[in-house]
């Protein structure tokens, strides 16, 4: 019978120390992390000060207090230091395509792009490269919507199926990976030289995209009317084939080889 009192007393003293030990780890103070200071060189205009011109503002902020991707350091300047910093942004998953940006000369999504830890180097963020801006980071996108809706990006036929759903072969399904992902981000259309100098008629690597997207569906009967609108020397044969589109894609996709496909599909005309 002592024996047994013994031992409960032990694990009572056991139980008691592992409170203690809790307790103290609870209250125990985090560790602070160092302060890394970054800075930020930012394009700023706004259109309420037409008569002066863009400026590259310097905001300097602790990497310690702020997420890594690029949209978490706009998001902390604007929140805690300058709220008429203006860019654009909606999902945060590089899903929407709002936050297209050029980030250290290269276009891509903010919500994507990883602060580059390096201290001794500032990050400069300009809009997307050759569009109007309607404020500091936000382009305008007018004419490129335009230039999407101009394809007629849906399906067509005029023939469906009464009474049940399309169906397509999975062979005919795989043909339109790599092209329906995009989110029409304009990153690839930005960064095209050809697109730069003939916005007006050319239509660019996003919009070509998705013109071919559509021309390969197996369910769309429209495919001779989508072909003849391209068939003039400005809507397609400004691609050059430079390849800049499929370089910047911050989701991995080959507009450019989609260009050629269509380029080869029109000459076999
Ligand atoms: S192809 Fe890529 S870069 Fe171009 S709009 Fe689509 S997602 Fe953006
Ligand atoms: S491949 Fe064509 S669309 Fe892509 S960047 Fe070059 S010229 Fe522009
Ligand atoms: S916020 Fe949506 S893609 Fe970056």
């Amino acid at each position: 019978m002592q024996s047994l009192v013994a031992a409960r007393s032990s694990v009572l003293r056991k139980s008691a120390r592992g409170f203690a030990s809790s307790a103290a780890r609870a209250q125990a103070t985090p560790l602070q992390k160092p302060v890394e200071k970054k800075e930020f060189k930012i394009y700023r205009w706004n259109p309420d000060e037409p008569s002066k011109k863009p400026t590259l503002q310097t905001y300097t902020i602790d990497l310690n207090q702020c997420g890594p991707m690029v949209l978490d350091a706009l998001i902390k300047i604007k929140n805690e230091i300058d709220p008429t910093l203006t860019f654009r942004r909606s999902c945060r998953e590089g899903i929407c395509g709002s936050c297209a940006m050029n980030i250290n000369g290269q276009n891509t999504l903010a919500c994507l792009c990883r602060i580059d830890r390096n201290t001794s180097k500032d990050t400069k963020i300009y809009p997307l490269p050759h569009m109007y801006i309607v404020k500091d980071l936000v382009p305008d996108l007018t004419q490129f919507y335009k230039q999407y809706k101009s394809i007629e990006p849906y399906l067509q036929n005029d023939n469906p199926p009464a009474d049940r759903e399309f169906l397509q072969s999975p062979e005919d399904r795989k043909k339109l990976d790599g092209m329906y992902e995009c989110i029409l981000c304009a990153c690839c259309s930005t960064s095209c030289p050809s697109y730069w100098w003939n916005q007006d008629e050319y239509l660019g690597p996003a919009t070509l995209m998705a013109a071919y997207r559509w021309m390969a569906d197996s369910r769309d009967t429209y495919k001779a009317h989508r072909m003849e609108k391209m068939q003039n020397e400005l809507s397609l044969y400004r691609c050059h084939t430079i390849f800049n589109c499929s370089r910047t894609c911050p989701k991995g996709l080959n507009p450019a080889a989609a260009i050629a496909k269509m380029k080869l599909e029109l000459a076999a005309e």
